[in-house]
């Protein structure tokens, strides 16, 4: 399955929305892989525009040295988190150009563009025509949409409108369409902006030069957006070449009924950019309700309720935070602290609390425990043979009932609910042990049984976490299965995690920290 977010603009550096978005992508991938299906995840940069080519120029430096400049910011931070994508997107790449002309050609001869003049209101922030509907109540037009100036221009057109019907239609019928489901209502009430007016998609080059060349045009250069929503094929080798080393086309975007790529943006893409002019432009290309993607649309991290802007100062450096906190702290926050699709509010104090309320004290002091005894009391070897307890039993329905639940999550795309299903077992587990308590146990030789079953019963729940957590924090995941002496876990499958992973008389190593507490200086 083709599993992709949005391409990053390259007019910036990155910020904690760039990085939420592409963790929440990389969990996911990595979670499908270990569902047992095959995941081919892609992810990139929005190198066009005039954004780019502005701030280039204000620093006086050509625009594609800019973007490499920025694109290697984006590269550096996907390293450092972990963010391990199978296909890199760069709109500047001569495959991806190659293939926006071909479709622009295409799409010409089968009657879908025209050129005509227009005289309007363009926003230059967002490099689009604005319409009466962008004005507000009293005519003028808001801080949105940056300096707006009149101009009268040709240019090439896409027959948008000829296609709002066929839209409507289409995610009126199709519930997987847009997920979370209130995001497809967000889409069916705006899906009439289709039939108002047709998609401008080229630039006058006196304008904008940093673009993709219209072929049959020279003149003119295609509009960012048009450019960008291409990556989704182009970099998943549609007319591609056989030796332009990218992958089988026809395997990522399946028509015969197989799970159709998945699309991960963010709200403020979805109208119209995603639902309308994506969804229009490969109907327009030909292809068949069948094969079009699926748009899962996250919502935004904000800042005490506000937007995160520049001129507000309070965008969160996600490297900075990285660097400061560690990856696996951030990608865990990330991951556990957003409901998909709904808002959420970044707070450091967070971040920090949950790292180590469940983290470093209670998964951590599991692995403590249940390593730590093992190896004091019985020489590190687990024993799986005697015959279990009401207590035991009750342990192991609740991993059972932990992996449902997880499962379910994920399936519906919800990290933060997995985790917590995580979390209630690694409770469970803590509760167990106190229960129990094996430090006692280990003092009276006649209790053996009951002390190595305890400890057994553990160190197996701990092989099931391990798995489980290793879409959100691989890195710890492996360090768990190598302090378990059970480096294999990692090549298992959700549906390999029955009781008894754990042989008898395996015997497993030291536990060394794997989360370590975050201690702030007082500032
Ligand atoms: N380049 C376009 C996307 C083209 S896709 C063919 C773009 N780039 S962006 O850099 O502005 O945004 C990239 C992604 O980050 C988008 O999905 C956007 O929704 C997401 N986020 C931007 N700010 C965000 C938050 N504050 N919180 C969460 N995600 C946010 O749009």
């Amino acid at each position: 399955m083709l599993l992709t977010t949005a391409i990053d603009y390259t007019n910036g550096a990155p910020h904690i929305g760039h990085a939420y978005e592409k963790i929440f992508a990389d969990v996911l991938a990595r979670y499908i892989r270990l569902r047992g299906d095959e995941c081919y995840f892609l992810t990139g940069v929005d190198q066009h525009g005039q954004k780019v080519q502005q701030t280039a120029e204000a620093e006086g430096i050509h625009p594609a040295t800019f973007a490499a400049k920025k694109t290697k910011l984006f590269l550096n931070l996907w390293k450092k988190t972990g963010v391990d994508y199978d296909g890199w997107a760069e709109t500047t790449d001569d495959r991806h150009k190659a293939c926006v002309q071909q479709i622009l050609t295409s799409l010409r001869e089968k009657g879908e563009l025209y050129k005509k003049g227009y005289k309007g209101h363009y926003s230059v922030r967002q490099e689009q025509f604005l319409t009466d509907r962008d004005r507000n109540e009293d005519g003028s037009f808001g801080p949105e949409w940056g300096e707006v100036v009149e101009i009268e221009e040709e240019n090439w057109y896409f027959r948008l409108s000829a296609h709002a019907a066929w839209l409507k239609n289409y995610v009126s019928s199709r519930e997987d369409s847009v997920i979370p489901a209130f995001r497809r209502n967000e889409l069916l009430g705006a899906v009439d902006r289709a039939g108002e007016q047709d998609l401008c998609i080229s630039r006058p080059k006196e304008r904008l030069r940093w673009g993709i060349e219209i072929p049959f045009d020279p003149e003119f250069v295609t509009y960012v957006w048009f450019d960008a929503l291409i990556n989704y094929v182009s970099f998943a080798g549609y007319l591609a070449a056989d030796d332009a080393g990218l992958p089988d086309f026809d395997k990522l975007w399946p028509a015969d009924g197989s799970p159709t790529p998945l699309h991960i943006i963010g709200k403020d893409i979805l109208v119209p950019a995603h639902g309308i002019y994506w969804l229009c432009m490969l109907h327009a290309m030909g292809f068949p309700d069948e094969q079009l993607p699926r748009l899962l649309v996250h919502g935004w991290w904000n800042i005490r309720g506000e937007k995160m802007s520049k001129s507000l100062g309070n965008v969160v450096d996600p490297d900075q935070l990285a660097d400061r906190f560690g990856p696996d702290a951030v990608r865990y926050y990330l991951a556990r602290d957003i409901v998909t699709g709904k808002d959420s509010d970044f707070d450091p104090e967070r971040l920090v609390m949950l790292y180590n309320q469940e983290l470093a004290n209670e998964l951590g002091n599991l692995c403590n425990r249940a390593l730590n005894m093992t190896g004091r009391f019985c020489g590190g070897v687990v024993t799986t043979t005697h015959e279990p307890e009401a207590q035991d039993t009750a342990l192991r329905e609740s991993l059972a009932k932990a992996t449902a639940d997880y499962r379910e999550a994920m399936d519906r795309f919800d990290p933060s609910a997995a985790l917590k299903a995580i979390n209630d077992h690694v409770t469970h587990c803590n509760g167990y042990a106190e229960r129990n308590k094996p430090w006692e146990l280990a003092k009276d030789a006649a209790k053996k049984a009951r002390l190595e079953t305890v400890l057994a019963h553990m160190v197996e729940s701990l092989a099931h976490l391990t798995v489980l957590l290793s879409p959100v924090l691989p890195e710890p995941a492996a360090r768990l299965a190598h302090q378990l002496r059970m480096d294999n876990l990692l090549s298992l499958k959700l549906d390999d995690l029955a009781w008894g992973l754990i042989p008898d008389g395996h015997a497993t190593g030291k536990p060394k920290p794997v989360f370590p507490r975050i201690v702030i200086e007082e500032e």
